[in-house]
């Protein structure tokens, strides 16, 4: 089986809609098809100071919305990037092989630099897409699921990949980005000219899975649409529109042709109060999940510990090749 990995921050609350539509939901359709890895990235998400305690929950948070989402233990294998020391350690050789200039051209640092202070920021913000290398490689990942703004993030590991494989010999499989052209991009929805993103968005246009559900109905019915009344999928002149119709057609199956003829002549009314109702069939029960998996930690904690055992084991042997090929001394 071909192999996958890919990773999401523990963010404070909940993942957004975009989270999910851009990538979680494939990891779920791919644990069946493919060797999958799946982490939460706490290492990454100290880059940008953390409350402690926060951290902690907030990365149960994450883990239990994973397998509310779908992910399952016995078909994945799910753990915590701080549980695998391997990562760190190989981030520092590929910190080693980066050029200062190569990492100061990442669009996501160069946004969250400027956004705290360009010297306020941390060198491990400055670091982070490199640590993220280190992920994708230690499990010689053959595709990486993510939405659009992780693209970069792969490209950099493919040349990492291939500078490390052209200098000391084959290692690293090169990996490739795993990006599905509907949902690569989810849009704010009171501005859809902007990602939707915890950071960006306003409390309108964002929605988190775990809102209660009246609300989130609420923001789909008044999100920003355009003063047409015609429902057709065009990125270019109907932002707004395309992206409901992205979401509703993923969420439902439903082709978006479907939906353009099922809403042929109707307002954008008929279409929002729909997605709405969509919206609740879907959160409700992620919602009820979650928090079944947060109420049982025992479970949740075992889960994580047999995910980092199986992660340790697939990234120990690429570690120890790689710190080979390197040229260290091996410990005695
Ligand atoms: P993170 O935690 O910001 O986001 C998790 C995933 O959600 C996707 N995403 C979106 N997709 C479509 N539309 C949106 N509006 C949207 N917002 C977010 C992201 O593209 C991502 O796939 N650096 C990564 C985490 C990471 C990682 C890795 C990913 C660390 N190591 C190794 C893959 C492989 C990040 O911050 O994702």
């Amino acid at each position: 089986r071909p192999r996958v990995l890919s990773g999401i921050q523990p963010t404070a609350g909940s993942f957004h809609l975009g989270n999910y539509l851009g990538a979680v939901r494939q990891w779920v359709a791919l644990q069946e098809t493919h060797d999958a890895f799946y982490m939460v990235v706490d290492l990454h998400a100290i880059t940008i100071p953390q409350d402690p305690k926060d951290l902690r929950a907030n990365t149960r948070l994450a883990v239990a919305q994973l397998l509310a989402a779908g992910l399952d233990p016995d078909r994945c294998t799910l753990f915590v990037q701080s549980h695998v020391p391997e990562h760190a350690q190989l981030a520092w050789i590929m910190n080693c092989l980066t050029g200062f200039g190569e990492a100061g051209r990442m669009t996501q640092f160069k946004d969250k630099s400027a956004k705290q202070g360009a010297e306020r920021a941390s060198v491990g913000l400055f670091t982070y897409p490199i640590l993220q290398v280190a992920d994708i490689l230690l499990y010689q990942a053959h595709e990486v699921p993510v939405g659009e703004d992780q693209r970069q993030h792969i490209e950099l590991t493919r040349d990492l990949a291939e500078r490390f494989n052209g200098r000391f010999g084959p290692t690293f499989t090169v990996p490739k980005p795993y990006i599905l052209k509907e949902t690569a991009k989810i849009y704010d929805l009171q501005d859809p000219s902007i990602k939707m993103s915890k950071s960006a968005s306003t409390p309108k246009g964002l929605i988190n899975l775990l809102d209660e559900p009246k609300a989130t109905a609420k923001k789909v019915k008044s999100a920003v649409t355009d003063t047409d009344t015609v429902i057709r999928y065009d990125v270019a002149e109907k932002p707004g529109v395309s992206n409901l119709l992205s979401i509703y057609s993923t969420l439902t199956g439903a082709g978006i042709a479907e939906l353009e003829e099922k809403y042929e002549g109707k307002g954008y009314g008929a279409l929002k109060t729909d997605l709405a109702e969509v919206m609740v069939d879907f959160v409700t029960p992620f919602r009820e999940r979650t928090q079944q998996y947060l109420d049982d930690p025992e479970t949740l904690d075992s889960i994580l510990a047999k995910g980092a055992e199986k992660a340790r084991a697939v990234a120990a042997e690429t570690l120890a090749q790689t710190y080979d090929r390197v040229g260290f001394l091996p410990a005695k």
